[in-house]
């Protein structure tokens, strides 16, 4: 694989709801528009050698939508996982999710631990879903864990440095590949929003001026294009 290409992007899936307004339509219109940028998005990064993908697909400030347009997207992530679990496995795309699990509608947590069973041999590419995700809560969840284990005689606080930090978070399956090396974010907003808080420390960030649902993989590209222009320092001179 190329050391141009990033091993791990991260995305934002921002303008959905802004992108369905434009056009008329119901905002929940957006987000099924937007599944079908993810399946683009998703086949590109494998195709390319990016070894994980992690998307936002709904934040833990989120859940303060109207219910309506909560039912459409766990409708429509339900339904995006179980049509595209074949074309995954065939693709050899893992699949973990990372965030507040135990919020999620129980027949979406079915159809997410089924997929990730599924897929559990995949080693191309893992591709992450947060789902009720904050990068705060993360790392609060994973500080207290390391409390535990402490309490527990598991491990030692002097043990601690960033390398064991990373196991307690949710991205430990990431392994050497969870420090993010590009985050887009789309609809021109420029702001994280709490997005993988501590492994987006060195990414490289690129906000294309598009919504979510009109990012297409010729915009995928510009946006690879621009990290391969990147000097990546990682604080030296
Ligand atoms: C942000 O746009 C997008 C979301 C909150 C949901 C993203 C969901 C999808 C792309 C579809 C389903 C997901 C998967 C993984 C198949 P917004 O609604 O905040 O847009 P706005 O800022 O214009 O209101």
């Amino acid at each position: 694989m190329s050391a141009l290409v990033p091993k791990h992007i991260a995305i934002i899936m921002d303008g959905n709801g802004r992108w369905a307004q434009a056009r008329g339509y119901p905002r929940f219109y957006g987000h099924l528009r937007g599944s079908n940028r993810v399946k683009e998005i998703v086949r590109e990064a494998r195709r390319l050698g990016v070894s994980a993908l992690t998307l936002y697909a709904f934040s833990t400030e989120n859940w303060k939508r109207p219910e309506e347009e909560l039912s459409v997207l766990w409708k429509t992530l339900k339904k995006y996982v179980h049509r595209q679990i074949k074309d995954m496995k065939k693709n050899g795309i893992r699949l973990h999710v990372i965030g507040e699990i135990e919020r999620l509608p129980t027949d979406v947590r079915d159809e997410l631990k089924r997929a990730m069973n599924e897929l559990k041999d995949g080693n191309q590419m893992i591709l992450t879903f947060a789902l009720s995700y904050g990068g705060r809560a993360e790392i609060i969840q994973a500080a207290t864990q390391f409390a535990k284990d402490c309490m527990n005689g598991i491990a030692t606080p002097e043990s601690l440095n960033e390398k064991k930090f990373e196991e307690y978070l949710w991205t430990s399956p990431l392994g050497e590949n969870s420090d993010v090396d590009l985050l887009i974010r789309t609809s021109g907003e420029k702001r994280i929003s709490n997005y993988l808080l501590w492994q987006a420390s060195y990414a490289e960030f690129d906000f294309p001026e598009l919504n979510w649902p009109d990012y297409s993989v010729e915009e995928f590209h510009k946006s690879l294009e621009n990290f391969k222009n990147r000097k990546r320092r990682f604080g030296a001179v």
